[in-house]
């Protein structure tokens, strides 16, 4: 069943944990970047993992060594997946996945901003099949362009497929899962709204009714 992942981009601990606690009912995962760990240390991960199952946006970008060294500290903190970034090559994503071990590794297919369409938008077919084929559990694709969500599931196979991009970006959650995605990614829609769970219940029900 499609599900809903909070984005938590909120930089203080206690709020942090407010609202997941506020929200958890509705949720699948939730998403935490730099902007949280950055404020709160690498500790938020195991708080967190003890309400719903982290997923650490890191975007990791690097050497395969150093990407083994980010995907471990990850997994030694109770993350359950982490996301990485495709355009650095199969030898890194390859590095990521087997240092993994039982935690998921998303690789960014294409970003959901418009700068996305400078770079990125050009090797994601590329990035989509070699992520399949390094064995990566999943894939990052934009609910700002479904069509195109459409399109890398039509490579993917049944990878998951992660949409963020819904809410403050302009996607729609519904149109996102029609058009091939596994669940979606909201963040400012949720943690910026005045009562949180009543905007991720909206979401919720807008997933499964
Ligand atoms: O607040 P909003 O719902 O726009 O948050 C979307 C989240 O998804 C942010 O954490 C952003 O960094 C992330 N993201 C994205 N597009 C991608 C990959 C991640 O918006 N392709």
């Amino acid at each position: 069943m499609a599900g809903l992942i909070l984005a938590l981009d909120v930089t203080d601990r206690e709020k942090a944990i407010n609202i997941a606690n506020e929200v958890a009912d509705y949720l699948h995962a939730i998403k935490i970047g730099w902007p949280l760990v950055m404020a709160a240390g690498m500790d938020i991960i195991d708080s967190l993992s003890q309400i719903k199952p982290i997923i650490c946006d890191f975007k990791v970008a690097d050497i395969p060594n150093t990407t083994k060294l980010i995907v471990r500290e990850a997994r030694n903190h109770g993350a359950m997946g982490i996301i990485v970034h495709g355009f650095v090559g199969r030898d890194s994503i390859k590095a990521a996945v087997d240092e993994a071990g039982k935690m998921k590794v998303y690789v960014v297919a294409e970003m959901s901003h418009p700068g996305a369409l400078d770079f990125m938008q050009k090797h994601t077919d590329d990035i989509v099949l070699m992520a399949k084929e390094v064995g990566a559990a999943g894939l990052i694709a934009p609910a700002t362009r479904p069509e195109r969500i459409t399109h890398i599931r039509s490579l993917a196979g049944d990878m998951e497929i992660l949409a963020p991009g819904v809410g403050a970006q302009g996607g729609s959650a519904k149109e996102a899962i029609e058009a091939g995605a596994t669940h979606i990614i909201v963040g400012r829609r949720i943690y910026e709204a005045n009562e949180p769970a009543k905007a991720a219940k909206a979401l919720y029900d807008e997933l499964t009714l």
